[in-house]
């Protein structure tokens, strides 16, 4: 018993002895933990992305890196079949709630019904993406109305339908991330696309104006603007025209879906606290 209370004593008379000295270790391991904590904290962790169009291609790259930063998912498509069910399975996998909807982008209502099914499921929306989009390419003499509406309804209305419907959501929430998903012939122009081209155009300005509009309650609207990207949407190109289009990009290459993926997840994330209104290139240096 006595050897007991001696090293007790001894004990305590050590620690007294050396009482800045545990202080210090103590604050080190305190500054320590909340370092890794932050280090561990994804990205998107605790906020909810809407993607238009993610059933394949930019959209689902998108939806599932948002996914591995922690993000939960809800995405639409014209149909969810067996690959879209494959596509929220994938998301669902990086231990996120997924969710796919059926929903034609371009029609209002289905929009309106959509978002408030998405905000009734999930509770809160902080991030949408317009990606769904379509190409019905063709020189203007020959192009037809219905190829015009087609791609104006599907490329540039379905972005103002679904902002309309969010924007006074993430209103009460005071803050969320808009991004158009835009293209570099948006910016420049192309011959043969004067449509698609027009739509993309439209949804800049549609980023500018409402980054104008909303920046006062904490919302961030920007596009992105890829250049060539390996989608199915390219893949249907002539091999000679795409050799071409690899001869213009100084990085001699097309781009991937997670090329986009990424600069999509900066732009959805407080990364980008402070960027609103911007378009951002994603084409290999292609037009600068
Ligand atoms: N692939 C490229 O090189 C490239 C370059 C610049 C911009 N973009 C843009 O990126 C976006 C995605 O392109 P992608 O290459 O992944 O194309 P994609 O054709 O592979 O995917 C587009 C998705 O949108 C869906 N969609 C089409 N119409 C819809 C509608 N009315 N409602 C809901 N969903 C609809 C399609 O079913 C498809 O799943 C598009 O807006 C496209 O214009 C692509």
């Amino acid at each position: 018993m006595r050897i007991v209370a001696g090293i007790f004593f001894a004990l305590i008379f050590h620690c007294l002895k050396n009482y800045n000295y545990f202080c210090s270790r103590i604050c080190e391991t305190i500054i320590l933990l909340t370092h890794n904590t932050q280090l561990f904290m994804k990205l998107l962790q605790g906020k909810v992305a809407l993607i238009t169009g993610a059933a394949r291609g930019i959209g689902k790259a998108i939806a599932l890196k948002f996914a591995s930063e922690g993000a939960d998912i809800a995405f639409t498509d014209l149909v969810i079949d067996e690959s879209g069910k494959a596509t929220e399975q994938e998301i669902a996998a990086l231990g996120v709630k997924a969710k796919g909807y059926a929903s034609n982008a371009a029609d209002f209502a289905q929009t309106e019904e959509v978002v408030k099914a998405i905000k009734e499921e999930f509770g809160h929306i902080d991030i949408l993406v317009n990606n769904a989009g379509i190409t019905k390419d063709g020189l203007m003499l020959r192009m037809t109305e219905q190829q015009w509406d087609a791609v104006i309804a599907v490329n540039l209305k379905s972005a103002f339908n679904f902002i309309h419907a969010l924007v006074p959501i993430m209103m009460r929430q005071r803050g969320g991330s808009i991004i158009n998903m835009a293209s570099v012939v948006g910016v420049h122009g192309n011959a043969g696309q004067s449509n698609y081209a027009a739509s993309k155009a439209g949804l800049i300005a549609l980023a500018k104006s409402i980054a104008q509009e909303m920046g006062s309650r904490g919302i961030r609207a920007n596009a992105i603007a890829p250049g060539f990207i390996e989608t199915a949407m390219t893949a249907a190109l002539p091999e000679e025209v795409r050799k071409d289009w690899e001869q213009k990009i100084p990085l001699r290459r097309g781009g991937s879906v997670d090329d986009i993926a990424n600069v999509a997840t900066f732009l959805a994330s407080d990364m980008a606290s402070y960027v609103t209104g911007q378009v951002i290139q994603v084409d290999g240096g292609m037009n600068m």
